[in-house]
C-alpha cells in the first residue's frame, strides 16, 4: 500500500502571488507579528496538513518595495511554532554555504529535540551574490561543487545525528541537484507545471534512488501547486486576475532576476522572445529551462507582462484557479495517477487563501486519508526515518 501522502503548507507572509501584498486586504500591518504565523499555523493544521515550510533566502531584503515574504529568521521562528502548535511539523531551509556544520548539527538537533522530532531540513546550497554581500562578500564555489561540498557535509551529519536526525528535504532539480537528492533526501520538493513534468521528474528520482542503492519508496516527490480560490471559476478567475495587475514591473525584474533571467529596464511590454539564461547566474539555475518551456507554450510575441501574469506566484509550478472541487479534483487526480507522492501548497494571498483552501479544498481530500495530519509521523516512517522515541519519563512530566 502506498504510504499516506504528505501535504505542506508553503508560508509567505501575504501570500505567493507577487501582487498579494498589495490587495487592500493584505496584512502588511503585521509584518512583525509572530501571532501571525501562529494563526497560520493553527490553521493549516486544522486543516489537516502534515506541516509548514519556511523558505529562507538570506540577502534579499523582506521588506523591499516590490514584495514581502518572509520577515524573520525562520529556525527560531519555527522553535516558537514548534512550541505552540503541537502534532504540526515544520521544514525550514538553512544552507550548506552560509553556515558551518557544527551550526547545523547543533541546531537542527536542539529543534529535533524540542520537538520530539517534528523538524525537517531543506538543504540548498546557495549562490546568490546578494547572500555572499550579506556575508562578508565571501567567495561563492559554482554550482556543482556546491552540491560536492554538501554532500561531504551531509553525510557527516547524518552519522552524528544518527536517529536523531531532521527529515531531510532537497529542492534542487538540476542533474547534479537531483543526484544529491537520490543520496540523502527523505523529500523532495520540485517545481512542476504539468503532469508529464512531474511524472518525468519522480521517476528520474527513483531511478537515481535505486542507483545509490536506496529502496525509491524512500524518497517522496511533492511538487508545489499554487492555489487561487473562488466560490465560483468566475470568482477565482476575477481573483487572479486583480493579482496579476498588482505585480509591478520592479517585482518582476526581482522575481525574474532570481532565477538569472533579466528583464531590461522599461520592457514590461516588450516582447519576451527567447529567454536566456545569465550564462554566469550563480543561483537558481534549473528554473529558466521550466520558464522557457513555459514562454515558447505561449508564444513568441508575448510580452514580459503576459509572461508574468502567467508565472506569478507559481514561478513554474502547478497553478490552478478555481473552486475547492477544481482545486481538490486536480490534485486527486495526481495522487491517483502517482506522479506525485503529495504536495506543498501555495497560496496566492494570505490568510484569505488559507482559510478558504481548509474550508473548501481540505473536505474533498479528506475521503482519501489526508487532512487527518496522517502524513506525518506515520508517513515519515515508511521513509525509514528513524524516530526518536521519547523517554517514559519525558511523557510523563
Ligand atoms: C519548493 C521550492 C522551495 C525552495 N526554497 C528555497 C529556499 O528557501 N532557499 C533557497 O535558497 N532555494 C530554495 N529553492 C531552490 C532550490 O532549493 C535550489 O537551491 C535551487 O533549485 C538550485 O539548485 P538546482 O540548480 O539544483 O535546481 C527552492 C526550490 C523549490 C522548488
Amino acid at each position: 500500500m502506498s504510504p499516506t501522502p504528505l501535504l505542506f503548507a508553503d508560508i509567505h507572509h501575504s501570500g505567493d502571488h507577487e501582487g498579494a501584498w498589495r490587495l487592500p486586504s493584505s496584512p502588511i500591518e503585521q509584518i512583525n507579528d509572530p501571532g501571525y504565523y501562529l494563526d497560520f499555523a493553527r490553521s493549516v493544521q486544522a486543516g489537516g496538513f502534515d506541516g509548514v515550510f519556511f523558505a529562507d533566502f538570506v540577502g534579499y531584503d523582506p521588506l523591499v518595495s516590490s514584495v514581502i515574504r518572509w520577515p524573520f529568521e525562520p529556525t527560531t521562528l519555527a522553535a516558537a511554532i514548534l512550541h505552540e502548535v503541537p502534532d504540526l511539523n515544520i521544514v525550514i531551509t538553512s544552507s550548506t554555504v552560509f553556515t558551518t556544520p557544527e551550526q547545523l548539527y547543533r541546531t537542527f538537533r536542539t529543534l529535533h529535540a524540542l520537538s520530539d522530532g517534528r523538524i525537517g531540513w531543506n538543504i540548498v546550497t546557495t549562490g546568490a551574490p546578494k547572500t555572499a554581500r550579506a556575508f562578508g562578500n565571501i567567495t561563492v564555489p559554482g554550482h556543482d561543487e556546491r552540491y560536492q561540498v554538501a554532500d561531504g557535509i551531509v553525510d557527516r551529519l547524518r552519522e552524528r545525528w544518527g536517529s536523531d536526525r531532521p527529515l531531510l528535504v532537497q529542492a534542487g532539480a538540476s542533474d547534479t541537484g537531483r543526484a544529491f537528492a537520490a543520496r540523502h533526501a527523505d523529500v523532495v520538493f520540485g517545481a512542476t507545471p504539468t503532469k508529464d513534468a512531474a511524472r518525468a521528474f519522480r521517476t528520474d528520482l527513483r531511478r537515481r534512488a535505486a542507483e545509490a542503492g536506496r529502496d525509491p519508496d524512500e524518497i517522496r516527490f511533492l511538487p508545489g501547486i499554487l492555489t487561487t480560490l473562488g466560490a465560483t471559476g468566475e470568482e477565482a478567475s476575477a481573483l487572479r486576475d486583480t493579482l496579476d495587475g498588482l505585480v509591478t514591473e520592479e517585482a518582476a525584474r526581482h522575481m525574474l532576476a532570481m532565477y538569472g533571467i533579466s528583464m531590461p529596464p522599461g520592457a514590461f511590454d516588450d516582447a519576451v522572445g527567447a529567454l536566456v539564461l545569465e550564462p554566469r547566474h550563480n543561483g537558481i539555475r534549473s528554473r529558466a529551462g521550466v520558464l522557457g518551456e513555459i514562454v515558447e507554450k505561449i508564444g513568441p510575441s508575448a510580452t514580459w507582462r503576459q509572461l508574468v501574469a502567467t508565472i506569478a506566484g507559481s514561478r513554474g509550478h502547478l497553478s490552478v484557479t478555481g473552486t475547492g472541487a477544481d482545486v481538490a479534483a486536480v490534485m486527486n487526480d495526481w495522487l491517483d495517477d502517482e506522479v506525485c507522492d503529495g504536495f506543498i501548497v501555495k497560496f496566492a494571498h494570505s490568510p484569505g487563501g488559507v482559510t478558504d483552501y481548509v474550508a473548501s479544498v481540505s473536505p474533498h481530500l479528506n475521503a482519501r486519508g489526508i487532512g487527518h495530519r496522517a502524513g506525518w509521523p506515520a508517513a515519515a516512517r515508511p521513509l525509514t526515518i528513524p524516530r526518536h522515541e521519547p523517554t517514559s519519563h519525558r511523557r510523563s512530566t
